[in-house]
Parts: C-alpha cells; structure tokens; sequence
C-alpha cells in the first residue's frame, strides 16, 4: 500500500465559535474521500481543551494532571472528527486510538485514522510526528491557524517575515528547545516534535487549515501556500 500521510489538525479549526464549522467539517470530508493513500489524521485540543486547562489550573499545580485534561479534549475532538468521516462513509479505523503504535497498525487495514493526545509532556503536533514516523510517512502536515511559520510570533511583533522554504535546524532555532513549559497553547509547532523530526528526518510542512484548498493540494503532493520545512 501507498506510504500514508499524516495531517495535524489544530483544534481552533473545528472553531466552535463560528457558523462555518459545518461547512469546513464538510469541505474536510469531500478532500479526505479524494485522497489517494492512507490518512492519519491528528486532532489538537483546541478551545475545550483551553477552557478545561483555564478551570483547572487555579486548583491543580501539577503539569501532567493539566496535561491529562488537555489529552481528554483532543480526544473529544477527535471523536467529532471520526463520527463525521465514518457517517459520511469513509473507511475510518474504530475508536481512538491512545497510542500511535495502534494507530499506525490501524492505518495498515484502514484508509483513515483519527486520534487526539497520548500521554503528557507534549502536544498532538509531536503525536502527528511520531506517528509519521511510525508509518513511514513521508512528510507531517501541519494545518494550523497561520499561513506560515514565520521569523518571530506575528501576533507580537509586526514586522515578522513569513517564511516559504526552510530547514528543520531553522525551525528549531524559531520554537527553542525541546521543552514542554506549561499545559496548554504553544507556539506554531511544538518543539518536543521539531526535535522528534530532526531525529527521524521527517520533512514537515505548515499550511492554513482555515482554507482547506490548502490542505487539499497538500495532500495531492502539489504546491500550496504554506512552509515547506525540508530535513536540510
Ligand atoms: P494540543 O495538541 O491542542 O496543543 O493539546 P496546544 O499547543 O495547546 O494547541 P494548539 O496546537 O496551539 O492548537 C492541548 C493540550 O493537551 C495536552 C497539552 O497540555 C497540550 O497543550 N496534551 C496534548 C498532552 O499532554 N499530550 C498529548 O499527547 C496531547
């Protein structure tokens, strides 16, 4: 069979806020069902997972207890995820797998996986790298809510730069060491998962997941709008 694909779905793209969920839900679907090779898709935590952290965090201190509250949100989006693909009648893999050794398992038999979070100590952007890995991908995507990585946070600083090409040491050099500080929001890529794909050489890319049409040329292997992060 085909090497899979891996794709990070940050959690705010299922925005709950926002009347074009639905939509994107079912934009997300029809760019699944076209896809060629097998899909393992990666659920973030999104808002649930930062208003449960926000509730806790005055009453518990420890890391890994928010941490396992944070897991349990991407989980619940996952779940979203998985329930809308298996009623629209892609071959998706039953349940969520808590690991990304049975999940890559389910890829071998299944056209789609849908996870969330493992254990604590990182984010679903390192599970999707790992699970990469695992199944021999080829490259992770990223789809998250910017368009690029870029030189520095744009949302503090203004003139940062987008970048459209650049290697897994540059990035690393953008999102620090591989440390996992506090539950809960990160920057654009979760170092932890950098430093797993300098280890394994596993190219990655980010793109918008906003525009799905991104995402859909991605996953067709043509160019889109977005960074490519290339092992040298
Ligand atoms: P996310 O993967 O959504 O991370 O997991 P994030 O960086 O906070 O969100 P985005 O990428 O900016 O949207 C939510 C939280 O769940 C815990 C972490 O606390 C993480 O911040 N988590 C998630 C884990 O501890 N382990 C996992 O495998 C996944």
């Amino acid at each position: 069979m085909a090497a899979p694909i891996v794709v990070a779905l940050g959690g705010s793209l299922l925005r709950p806020e926002e009347a074009e969920r639905h939509a994107w839900l079912a934009k997300l679907t029809d760019i699944l069902a076209e896809c060629k090779v097998p899909v393992g898709i990666v659920v973030g935590g999104g808002a649930p997972a930062r208003e449960a952290i926000e509730l806790a965090k005055p009453v518990i201190e420890d890391i890994s207890a928010l941490d396992e509250i944070g897991i349990a949100a991407t989980r619940l989006n996952a779940s979203i995820v998985a329930q809308v693909l298996q009623g629209a009648g892609l071959d998706v893999c039953n349940g969520i797998p808590s690991d990304v050794l049975s999940a890559s398992r389910g890829l071998s038999t299944h056209k789609f996986v849908v996870m969330g979070g493992t254990r604590p100590g990182h984010t679903t952007d390192n599970v999707a790298i790992r699970l990469a890995v695992e199944s021999g991908a080829s490259r992770c995507l990223i789809a998250t809510n910017v368009d690029f990585v870029y030189t520095s946070d744009p949302r503090s600083n203004p003139s940062a730069e987008s970048i459209e090409k650049m290697t897994l040491d540059d990035l690393q050099a953008i999102v620090g060491p591989p440390i996992h500080g506090k539950a809960g929001g990160s920057g654009v890529i979760d170092p932890i998962g950098v430093q797993a794909a300098i280890d394994n050489q596993l190219p990655l890319a980010v793109l918008d997941g906003r525009d799905l049409s991104r995402l859909a040329k991605a996953l067709s292997g043509l160019a889109f709008t977005g960074t490519l992060i290339e092992v040298r």
